[in-house]
């Protein structure tokens, strides 16, 4: 390998981008600022737009201020984690422990994902792929779809634009090792099925909602607006084309109002929810902690020597929260209220559950599948020997048993998006900034060739300080692509590059040699699949040619 640092790409780090120094390797692929403190005006406003321009300057803020959680955390629970996990690249999650539980537990669990089919698949969707694939891999029912109504109508791609495209990304995906025979691949437009449940679940959502979510407003064409709920049909279509299961979508970080909203729009559909309760009063979340605070030391304290239990009653918990004052005050005062109106009224725990949407005849079921001590009342049923995990699914039974969807709410998973090849943003219409799965190997090679780097400005430089890998977009065709499974390839060339052993013209040489093989052998297989194709269950041809 030659060791000189090619002038070239002395300059360029951009600028809204920030060195993570001593931040662990697995961090290290994080060139995207999120060891940041502060940065460029504007450049890292956290904005999720799903249809709006997809960079993120600063991870961080997607914890705090959506809610979304970091995958890191859970990654233990994972058996045999995908590279894209371990190397921090799938960064945040929603509710991922159902699906890593599920895989655990050898128990059904669904992938699914979808693409606007508006230009030729890219790395960056490599990334969406090799995630549906590896589930599929674990065992869960994959389904990858074509999001051919949302291109058309959001993005005014035409039909033929589209069906050429929609081509291109079903045989990447097969090419990358999705399985067609196991998994599902499907068109928006030709899935009556997903049709309907958005159909359906529009009668949820109101237009104000959808404004407020996604900025729509009058001028908004209600074809767009349909795209969304065809797109929440198909987060939630696993679970109608087979039975309830855990979910998980993975995607960008642009797509998470999507998820929250079908998250929301899975619950709306319920017919029961279920709470825990500690007497026959509605309590929050807040005020049975009080209650459970003040039951648990009322109830120890009520054990007595001849092995019975003296009953706690409502009202000696309403004493022990005025005596002990437990924060927080307001809901401590409320709950009180509740507790002094119950007055002698014992508590006990109990999983409550509750008559949100039920048929009448629903609700009478439920009742009748309920074993040991229940009390029903005129919107809920007490019950007394269940768990709430137990309560939870002969709820979900007796919705499905009465024509019911019995959702569960759909997880997700994000990751990174991939750098462009000349800093900023990867982008489908900068081609100088992406590598197409269609790119000629030569192009890729060359494209690698001329990227940018994090290397200094000589390579005396280079050596005495080393390079800047985490602000390298050639590390990361190395951490999220090249290395494939070998991590320690990929860490071998991270501390090489920043211990200055490593120069940009060597290294790009190996990059770019590597990518010329990854795309050769990958147009080997697709062309293998493009024989096959007519054999598969999915029409590639619309029929809706007019526009
Ligand atoms: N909106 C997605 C995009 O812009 C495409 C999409 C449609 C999708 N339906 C989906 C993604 C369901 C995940 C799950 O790329
Ligand atoms: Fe240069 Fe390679 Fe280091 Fe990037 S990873 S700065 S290309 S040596």
């Amino acid at each position: 390998m030659t060791r000189d640092t090619d002038s070239r790409d002395a300059s360029a780090s951009p600028s809204e981008r920030h060195a993570s120094d001593g931040e662990d390797w697995h961090s290290s692929v994080r060139t995207d600022g999120s060891g940041a403190t502060d940065s460029a005006a504007g450049a890292d406003e956290v904005a999720l737009d799903p249809w709006g321009s997809s960079s993120v300057a600063d991870y961080r803020k997607l914890f705090e201020e959506f809610g979304i959680a970091e995958f890191e955390e859970l990654l233990d629970s994972v058996p045999n984690p995908h590279y894209l996990m371990r190397r921090g690249v799938i960064f945040g999650h929603r509710d991922y422990e159902p699906v890593a539980e599920a895989m655990r537990e050898d128990d059904a669990f669904a992938v699914l994902s979808g693409f606007m089919p508006t230009g030729d698949p890219h790395i960056g969707h490599k990334l969406v792929f090799d995630e549906i694939i590896w589930h599929q891999q674990q065992g869960g029912d994959a389904y990858g779809l074509i999001a051919d109504l949302e291109a058309h109508s959001a993005r005014g791609l035409s039909w033929d634009e589209i069906d050429e495209h929609s081509r291109d990304y079903i045989l990447s995906l097969l090419a990358l090792g999705f399985d067609p025979e196991a998994g599902t691949l499907y068109r928006q437009s030709d899935n009556r099925e997903v049709q309907d449940l958005a159909f359906e679940l529009g009668i949820e959502a109101n237009y104000s909602e959808l404004g407020s979510i996604y900025g729509f407003d009058g001028e908004t064409d209600v074809s767009h607006m349909q795209s969304v709920v065809t797109q929440m049909a198909d987060i939630l279509y696993p679970q109608v084309a087979d039975q309830p299961k855990p979910t998980v979508i993975p995607v960008g970080p642009d797509q998470d109002p999507h998820m929250r909203l079908a998250r929301d729009l899975a619950a709306r559909t319920r017919f029961f929810g279920v709470t825990e309760a500690y007497a026959s009063f509605e309590a929050n979340e807040t005020e049975r902690r009080l209650i459970a605070a003040a039951y648990e030391a009322l109830d120890g304290a009520a054990a007595r020597t001849d092995g019975e239990r003296d009953t706690v009653r409502c009202e000696d918990v309403a004493d022990w929260l005025r005596e002990h004052e437990p924060a927080p005050e307001e809901a401590r005062q409320s709950v009180v209220e509740k507790l002094d109106a119950a007055g002698k009224e014992p508590v006990r725990p109990r999983v409550r559950l509750l008559d949100r949407n039920a048929t009448e005849d629903a609700f009478e079921a439920l009742i009748e599948r309920i074993e040991g001590e229940k009390r029903v009342y005129e919107n809920h049923i007490d019950t007394f020997e269940l768990s709430r995990e137990a309560a939870d699914e002969l709820a979900r039974q007796a919705e499905l048993d009465h024509g019911g969807y019995g959702f569960r709410p759909p997880s997700s998973i994000y990751h990174r998006f991939m750098t462009g090849l000349t800093g900023g943003k990867m982008s489908s219409s900068i081609p100088a900034s992406h590598i197409s799965l269609l790119d000629d190997p030569e192009d890729g090679y060359d494209k690698v060739k001329s990227a940018t780097t994090g290397g200094r400005e000589t390579a005396e430089k280079q050596r005495e300080l080393g390079g800047k890998a985490d602000e390298c977009p050639v590390y990361e065709l190395y951490a999220y692509l090249l290395a494939d499974e070998d991590d320690e390839f990929a860490k071998d060339v991270y501390d090489e590059c920043v211990g200055g052993e490593r120069l940009c013209g060597g290294c790009k040489e190996q990059a770019a040699e590597l990518m010329s093989e990854f795309l050769e052998e990958h147009q080997e297989k697709r062309d293998e699949w493009e024989a096959k194709l007519d054999d598969l269950d999915i029409d590639l041809d619309s029929d809706r040619k007019r526009q």
